[in-house]
C-alpha cells in the first residue's frame, strides 16, 4: 500500500474513533439525563406534572388581552414551568429563588422573552437585517443579543420568526425575513446558531424557539390572526423550508401558530405537530403554544376549555402560555379516560429535558449573574456592532444625479416626524430597550457632523393627523410625540427650513408601532399628511433625499417618481441614526437588498418575484394585453422587485459561463459571472443566482433563488464569482410530496436583484 493511502487510512481510523468516543460521550450525557429525570419524575405529583406544563406570563409586558395572577404563590405550589416577559437579573433571581427554596421539588424555572433583534442593544428589526443577505453578521446579531439577554436572566427566546409573507398590509412582515424560502431558511438557521452557540449550558448562551409553526405569514387579507387556507404542495415547497432550517440547526424549542392549517388550529393539528415535526422532521425539543392559544380554540369553534386543553395535548403541545389550560383541565381529562398518563409524562418529560440541557438542575442562577447585567449589556462595544450591522440593512432605492452621499459643508434641513424621534428607531419588538438612549437621525447627524455643518431641524408634520390612530401607534413606551400646532403652520417652519439649506433630508414613513403584531394596515402609503409636507419640500427646488422609515414594504409610487433620492432604513435599532448617518455621509456605502418586494399599490398584493407563469402570462416588455395575466390600471412589475438595492457604486455584470451544457445527477455545475465596480466607490453587491425548471409534472415558479455571495470590490475591481450547483439544488416537492428532482431543461439567472439578471441554461440528465 502506498503511503498516501496509509495515511488516509489512519486517519479515518482516527476520526471514527473521536466519532465513537463523542457518541458515546453523548449517549452517556442522555442516559445521565434521562436517569435524572426519570428519577425526578418519580417523585412528582400529577399536578406538579401539570405545573412543568405551564408557561404564564409576568405582568411586566403583556401582548394578548389576559394576564396571569398569582404568579407567586402557583410557582410555591409547583403550577409554573417557567415564565415570560419578565426582566433583570435581579428580579428573575428572586422569582427563581421562590421555585427553588419554596416549592416542594425545587424544580428551577426557565425564563422567556421576546428577544426578537437584539436585546436592549437593539439591531434592525428582522426584516431589515434580512436585507444585509449577510448570514455572518445576522448570527452575530443573534449572538450578541443571546449574551446580553443571557446576562440580564433570560434563557429562552422566542425567536427567530421565520414566517415566509407575501403581504405587507400584515404589520408582522416586520418580524420576519420576506418573501423567499431559500433566503429565509439560511437566516433561520444562523440565528439559532447564534443563540444557542455549541453549547446551551453555556451561561452565554439561549434556546431559541422557531416560529410560528406554520404558515402564518399567510394569513387571509394580510389582517392579523386571521384565516390560513394553502395547497400542500405549496405548503411543502414555499413556506415550511425555513422552519425545517431551524429545526435542522437545533432550535431547542418550536412555537405554535394562532392560524388553522386545513381547518384545525396549529395549536391542535395533530399532523403538523407529530406527524411533520416530530416524525418527519425528528424535532426533539418542546413545543410552546402562542400566547393564550389554547383559550383561543374556544373561539376557533373547537371545544371548550378541557376539551381543546386535551385536543391540544393529544396534538404535540407541551407548555401552554397563559391559558393555563392544561394546569386546570388535564387531571378530569385524564379521570376521564381523554388523555393518558403517557401523554402528560411525555410533555412534562420534554420540559425538563431543555431545562437540564441549559443546566437550570446544576445552577438554577446561572443567567442570574448580577454582575454580568452590570458589564456585559448595551456596552459601547456591543452598540458599535448595532451601528456596523443596521448600515449594512439599509436599502438605497434611488439616488438620481448622485445626491447621496452628502456633499460636506453643506447646510441640512432635516425635516419630518421620524427625524427627532429617539423612541422610535429600534422598531417593534425592542421590550428589553432603553428607548430615551437610541440614537435619533438628529442625533446621528450631530454626532458626525460636529459643528462642521449646518443642520437646521423641523418636525414638519405628525407621523398621521388623525389623533385617534395616533393614540393607537404610540403604544409600548413608542410616543410619536404629538405636535399640537396646525400642519400649516408645522409645513411653514419645514419649508423656512428648506429654503435656507443646501438639501433636505425628510425623515418620513412609519411610527415603530405602525408595524409588528395587530398592526395592519389596508392602506400601505405614506399619510396623507406627510405627503402634503413633501410636496411642499419639493416645490422649494432643493434637492430632496427621503430617508423612509417603515416596518414593510410601502406603496410609494408618487415618491418614487418625484422625490430624487430614497434611503430605506426600516428601523435600524438603538444605533439607528448614527448608522443611518455613516450612509448618507458616505462612511458606509449602502450595500442592503430588498427581500420583500415593494408593490405599485395595495391592489397588486400578495406579490413576489417568485410566482408561478400561469397559462396566460404577459408578454415581456408589455404592460396590458387583453385576455393576458395582467391589469387594466397597473402594470404587473412590482415598484422595487426582490433583491433590489442600489450602492454608491456601479456594478456591470457579463459573461455568464457554466462548465457544461449539461449536469449530471451526482456531478457538478460551476456558474461563473464576472463583475465589475465600474464607479467610483468601493461597496459590496449581493451577487443573485436564481433557477428556473423549464418543464416538471407539477408547475414551477418563474424563478426561485438558489444562491447568492455578496461580495466587496474595490472601486474598478473586477472579480469573477462562481456558484456550484448539485441536483439536490434541483429539488422540490411533487404532487406526492415527494423531496425529487426532475430530469430535463432548466435556466440560471445571475444578476443584481431578481428582476436583472443574466440567463443561460442547461440541462439536468
Ligand atoms: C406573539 C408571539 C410572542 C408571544 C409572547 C404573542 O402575541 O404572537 O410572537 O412570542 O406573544 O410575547
Amino acid at each position: 500500500m502506498n503511503s498516501p493511502n496509509r495515511l488516509l487510512i489512519i486517519v479515518l481510523i482516527l476520526a471514527s474513533f473521536v466519532m465513537s468516543c463523542t457518541q458515546k460521550k453523548s449517549t452517556t450525557g442522555d442516559q445521565q439525563m434521562n436517569t435524572f429525570i426519570s428519577d425526578l419524575m418519580g417523585q412528582m405529583t400529577l399536578e406538579e406534572k401539570l405545573g412543568q406544563l405551564n408557561l404564564p406570563a409576568s405582568g411586566d409586558i403583556v401582548t394578548g388581552t389576559a394576564s396571569s395572577s398569582d404568579i407567586g404563590e402557583k410557582i410555591k405550589k409547583g403550577q409554573v414551568g417557567g415564565l415570560f416577559n419578565i426582566k433583570t437579573a435581579e428580579k428573575i433571581r428572586a422569582v427563581q429563588q421562590i421555585a427553588v427554596d419554596e416549592s416542594r421539588l425545587k424544580i428551577p424555572l426557565i425564563f422567556g422573552m421576546d428577544v426578537i433583534h437584539g436585546y436592549q442593544t437593539l439591531f434592525p428589526i428582522p426584516l431589515g437585517l434580512s436585507c444585509s443577505w449577510d448570514m455572518e453578521l445576522i448570527e452575530k446579531s443573534a449572538r450578541l443579543a443571546a449574551q446580553e439577554a443571557s446576562a440580564d436572566g433570560i434563557c429562552w427566546t422566542f425567536s427567530p420568526m421565520v414566517d415566509i409573507s407575501r403581504d405587507p398590509r400584515w404589520g408582522r412582515v416586520s418580524e420576519g425575513s420576506g418573501e423567499d424560502p431559500y433566503l429565509g431558511s439560511q437566516i433561520a438557521g444562523a440565528m439559532v446558531k447564534g443563540y444557542q452557540g455549541d453549547d446551551l449550558r453555556k451561561n452565554n448562551t439561549i434556546l431559541s424557539c422557531v416560529k410560528h409553526f406554520a404558515l402564518y405569514g399567510a394569513i387571509e387579507a394580510g389582517r392579523e390572526y386571521n384565516t390560513v387556507d394553502m395547497s400542500r404542495i405549496r405548503m411543502y415547497n414555499e413556506y415550511l423550508p425555513p422552519y425545517k432550517a431551524a429545526v435542522d440547526a437545533g432550535a431547542g424549542t418550536v412555537m405554535a401558530a394562532f392560524n388553522e392549517i386545513d381547518g384545525i388550529p396549529a395549536t391542535a393539528n395533530k399532523w403538523l405537530l407529530d406527524d411533520l415535526l416530530r416524525k418527519d422532521w425528528g424535532f426533539n425539543g418542546f413545543v410552546v403554544t402562542d400566547y393564550t392559544a389554547i383559550m383561543e380554540l374556544e373561539e376557533h369553534g373547537i371545544g371548550n376549555l378541557q376539551e381543546v386543553s386535551a385536543l391540544s395535548l393529544k396534538a404535540g403541545i407541551d407548555m401552554d402560555m397563559v391559558s393555563d389550560g392544561l394546569l386546570t383541565t388535564l387531571k378530569e381529562s385524564l379521570d376521564e379516560g381523554k388523555v393518558t398518563q403517557q401523554q402528560i409524562d411525555q410533555a412534562c418529560r420534554r420540559i425538563l429535558e431543555a431545562k437540564y440541557k441549559l443546566g437550570l438542575f446544576e445552577d438554577p442562577y446561572r443567567y442570574c449573574d448580577v454582575n454580568r447585567s452590570k458589564t456585559e449589556v448595551f456596552t459601547p462595544e456591543n452598540r458599535q456592532v448595532a451601528r456596523e450591522i443596521a448600515a449594512q440593512t439599509l436599502v438605497l432605492l434611488k439616488n438620481d444625479n448622485q445626491v447621496l452621499p452628502l456633499q460636506a459643508g453643506k447646510t441640512i434641513a432635516l425635516v419630518g416626524p421620524l427625524a427627532d424621534n429617539r423612541e422610535n428607531m429600534p422598531g417593534t419588538w425592542s421590550v428589553a430597550g432603553d428607548f430615551a438612549r437610541s440614537v435619533s437621525l438628529l442625533d446621528g447627524l450631530k454626532n458626525a457632523l460636529g459643528g462642521e455643518a449646518k443642520i437646521l431641524y423641523a418636525m414638519g408634520t405628525n407621523v398621521v393627523s388623525d389623533p385617534e390612530l395616533d393614540a393607537r401607534i404610540s403604544i409600548f413606551g413608542k410616543p410619536t410625540k404629538w405636535d399640537k400646532r396646525s400642519q400649516k403652520e408645522m409645513i411653514a417652519e419645514a419649508v423656512t427650513a428648506a429654503r435656507k439649506s443646501d438639501v433636505v433630508i425628510a425623515a418620513m414613513g412609519e411610527a415603530a408601532e405602525m408595524s409588528g403584531e395587530a398592526a395592519c394596515r389596508t392602506n400601505i402609503e405614506l399619510p396623507e399628511n406627510q405627503k402634503e409636507l413633501l410636496k411642499a419640500l419639493l416645490a422649494t427646488g432643493k434637492p430632496v433625499v427621503m430617508v423612509l422609515f417603515t416596518g414593510r414594504p410601502l406603496a410609494i409610487a408618487a415618491e418614487k417618481a418625484n422625490i430624487p433620492a430614497i434611503l430605506n432604513v426600516w428601523f435600524a435599532g438603538s444605533e439607528a441614526g448614527d448608522a443611518i448617518a455613516d450612509v448618507l455621509l458616505g462612511k458606509v456605502n449602502p450595500s442592503g437588498k430588498l427581500t420583500m418586494t415593494f408593490p405599485q399599490n395595495v391592489g397588486q398584493i400578495p406579490i413576489f418575484y417568485n410566482h408561478k407563469n400561469t397559462g396566460r402570462p404577459l408578454a415581456e416588455g408589455k404592460w396590458f394585453s387583453k385576455f393576458r395575466s395582467n391589469y387594466l390600471d397597473v402594470p404587473n412589475e412590482p415598484l422595487y422587485p426582490f433583491g433590489y438595492g442600489l450602492s454608491y457604486t456601479t456594478f456591470d455584470y457579463k459573461n455568464l459561463k457554466l462548465s457544461d451544457s449539461n449536469l449530471i445527477a451526482d456531478g457538478e455545475l460551476k456558474v461563473s459571472v464576472e463583475v465589475t465596480n465600474s464607479g467610483n466607490y468601493d461597496g459590496a453587491e449581493v451577487v443573485q443566482l436564481y433557477l428556473r425548471d423549464m418543464v416538471g409534472t407539477v408547475t414551477r415558479p418563474v424563478k426561485e433563488l438558489k444562491g447568492f455571495q455578496k461580495v466587496l470590490l474595490k472601486k474598478g475591481e473586477i472579480r469573477t464569482v462562481e456558484f456550484t450547483l448539485t441536483e439536490k439544488d434541483l429539488r422540490f416537492y411533487n404532487s406526492d410530496l415527494q423531496f425529487v428532482s426532475e430530469p430535463g431543461d432548466f435556466k440560471v439567472f445571475v444578476g443584481t436583484n431578481s428582476a436583472n439578471t443574466l440567463e443561460a441554461s442547461f440541462v439536468l440528465k
